[in-house]
């Protein structure tokens, strides 16, 4: 059986925020997510996540998706390992994993599974860095570990190694829960660290390895803003140019941000400075102009979105939204229709080939096909303590500045004269017009202005 302890219950002093280090997102997710997500993908059933600061935002955002121990107070990583008791009588490996290190690939953590076996029961994945910054230092001998110096225990020729530990182990789990117990806090920081785990297998005639990942970057640990800012930036061009791979129209890769969970059609083009987060799919030959930000959309093909926010919302084929338009809360647009500038809609399903081109909010509202809207409309769906809905046919004319106070139905074949304000419904092939007749006074202009 394959288990994880993920050690995610440090302050993270070094991030100098008020969150959860691993809270913080990269990309649009939080950093453990990935970290759940890798094992996830590699079918590793047995996860428990080690808790402490900011525990609950970690424990609201995961749910009961994976299995907690709680870290209170925080003694170090072994200290750490040793909440997870729930783990103390299964047999097989167990792979250790700091919570700030979300980069590592399926194949990597493939690899150190593989690796780890009944003669080498310890595997720690290491890399090397020009600069090994504040990483423990992997002493060898030959191709064996010897031992981790936690940077500020090292000695001035200890210093000098460019082999760094990334933090991430797998050890067979009986001699894990063997072991645990004689990790001592003797050092600098007087913290229990996993990393002594290595002199004591060592001492009980255990081999243990070290698995050198060329890949320095994806084995990077965050513990500041400024590393959770290269994590991001290496995480956008992995992304990036996967997709480009895919043949998708990336005009500029730096400027662009894309999920690790957004999937993209070739062809489609996406300008500078377009933000793509979320579970989100969008099809081929679509045009994202600068600006837009989509979360969680499903996109046809063929449509052309000018600088817009949609969230949570589902566009069919050859649609034009934009510019700046915004479109919420479950949105569901059909084939050909046409949304123009300065348009909201929250919750509407709009039918095939209507268009509402200019200043317009819509909200709770269902829209047939063929419909036209003036500029200005609003359906009026909250009284201050409800919502309603309101309920527009197909072949539906709407001049401009209507008010549709919902609740209230709208017929197919129907018009609602510009200015009107709508509080019963409209049967089919009726014109409705709700304004007041106008008056003109003669001569009163010239009056009013002394002429
Ligand atoms: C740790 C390693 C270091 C390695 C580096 C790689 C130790 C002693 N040192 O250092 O050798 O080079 O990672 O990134 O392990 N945590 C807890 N409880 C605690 C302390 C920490 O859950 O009491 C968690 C943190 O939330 C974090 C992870 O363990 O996710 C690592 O802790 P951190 O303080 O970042 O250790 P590093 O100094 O980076
Ligand atoms: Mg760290």
């Amino acid at each position: 059986m394959i288990s994880a302890i993920v050690m995610a219950a440090g302050r993270g002093t070094r991030m100098n925020s008020k969150h959860a280090k691993t809270m913080h997102k990269i990309l649009g997710k939080p950093i453990i997510e990935y970290t759940y997500d890798t094992l996830e993908k590699i079918g590793v059933k047995n996860k428990v996540f080690v808790v402490g600061y900011g525990k609950e935002t970690i424990m609201q955002h995961l749910q009961d998706k994976v299995q907690y121990a709680i870290q209170e107070p925080l003694l170090g990583t072994a200290h750490a390992v040793m909440q997870a008791e729930q783990l103390k009588n299964n047999v097989g490996k167990t792979l250790i994993i700091n919570g700030d290190c979300p980069l590592i690939t399926e194949e990597t953590y493939k690899l150190l599974l593989e690796k780890t076996t009944k003669e080498n029961p310890l595997v720690v994945l290491t890399t090397v860095l020009e600069d090994a910054k504040s990483y423990g230092r992997i002493v060898r001998e030959n191709d064996l570990l010897l031992k981790i110096v936690e940077r500020k225990d090292c000695d001035e020729e200890e210093l000098k190694i460019k082999e760094i530990n990334a933090g991430i182990y797998c050890v067979d789990n009986e001699l894990l829960w063997k072991y645990l117990p004689e990790v001592d806090n003797n050092n600098n920081q007087k913290e229990y660290y996993i990393t002594d785990l290595v002199h004591i297998f060592r001492k009980h005639g255990h081999k243990v390895m070290p698995l050198l990942i060329e890949d320095n970057e994806e084995l990077q640990g965050i513990n500041s803003m400024s590393e959770l800012a290269s994590a991001t930036r290496w995480m956008q061009m992995k992304i990036n140019n996967y997709w480009m791979e895919k043949g998708v129209n990336i005009i500029d890769p730096e400027r662009t941000y894309i999920s690790k969970d957004t999937m993209i059609g070739c062809d489609t083009i996406i300008y500078p400075n377009v933000r793509i987060e979320g579970k989100s799919v969008i099809g081929e030959d679509n045009v994202i102009t600068e600006g837009s930000y989509l979360e969680n959309v499903n996109f046809g093909n063929n449509n052309t979105i000018k600088c817009c926010r949609i969230t949570d919302s589902t566009l069919g084929n050859k649609i034009t939204v934009g510019p700046n338009s915004h479109l919420r809360n479950g949105c569901m647009i059909e084939d050909e229709s046409r949304i123009g500038n300065y348009v909201e809609m929250k919750n509407v399903k709009f039918g095939h080939n209507s268009k509402c081109a200019h200043l317009t909010y819509l909200g709770d509202t269902t829209v047939g096909e063929n419909c036209n809207f003036g500029c200005g409309v609003v359906t009026v769906n909250y009284d201050g303590k409800n919502k309603f809905h309101t309920e527009i046919g197909n072949h539906v004319f709407i001049g401009s500045n209507v008010n549709l106070i919902a609740p209230v139905n709208i017929g197919d074949y129907t018009v609602l004269a510009a200015g009107s304000t709508i509080t019963a419904d409209v049967e089919e092939g009726d014109l409705a017009i709700a304004r007041v007749r106008q008056e003109n006074k003669p001569g009163y202009g010239f009056k009013y202005l002394n002429k």
